[in-house]
């Protein structure tokens, strides 16, 4: 897949899932497109897992900003999400209901604290109509920045067939 058209899509709240998605964009030459949610609250402490397990729960799709790549454009999309309340986050369910991809090739990994639960499994069954090459959950990636570099690195080169 050489001269694939590789995106890779995600939503960071507080920076772990934005270093994977970089390696990863570096590692395989990719674009990279954040989603951004319109409004985006920045609570601190136990109401952080309040806000965004609530809005989990709720199955909210809070609106984002106008995207700056247009992933039907690509042949392979690598699509990141930080963990919350044993799901993907909302920013990301906004963005699989509103693009529905289908017929994509698309790799899937997640950001934990150390319980990703089913959030690769959700995933794949939201993103039901494409091919899943792969799936990756890493741990607190900004504590290992070396070993998750080497492992998102390693596993995106293979996904790419590179
Ligand atoms: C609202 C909220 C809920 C979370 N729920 C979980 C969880 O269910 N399981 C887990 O292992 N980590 C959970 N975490 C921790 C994050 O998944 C983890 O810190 C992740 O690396 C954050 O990614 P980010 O820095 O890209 O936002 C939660 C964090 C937040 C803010």
């Amino acid at each position: 897949m050489s001269n694939a058209r590789i995106l890779v899509i995600y939503y960071s709240h507080e920076g772990n899932t934005r270093f994977v998605a970089q390696t990863i964009a570096e590692a395989v030459g990719a674009d990279l497109l954040e989603l951004k949610p319109t409004k985006e609250l920045r609570p601190q402490g136990l109401m952080k897992y309040a806000w965004g397990g609530g809005q989990v729960m709720m199955k909210t799709r809070p609106e984002l900003q106008p995207l700056d790549r247009d992933p039907a454009a690509y042949d392979l999309l690598f699509i990141g999400t930080p963990v919350w309340a044993w799901n993907y986050a909302p920013p990301l369910r906004s963005f699989i209901h509103s693009a529905r991809l289908s017929g994509k090739q698309v790799a899937l990994f997640c950001c934990h604290g150390g319980d990703p639960s089913k959030t690769l499994p959700n995933m794949i069954k939201a993103l039901e109509g494409n091919e899943v090459l792969g799936a990756l959950d890493l741990r607190s990636p900004l504590d290992h920045r070396e070993e998750t570099a080497r492992r998102a690195a390693d596993w995106a080169r293979g996904i790419a067939g590179e």
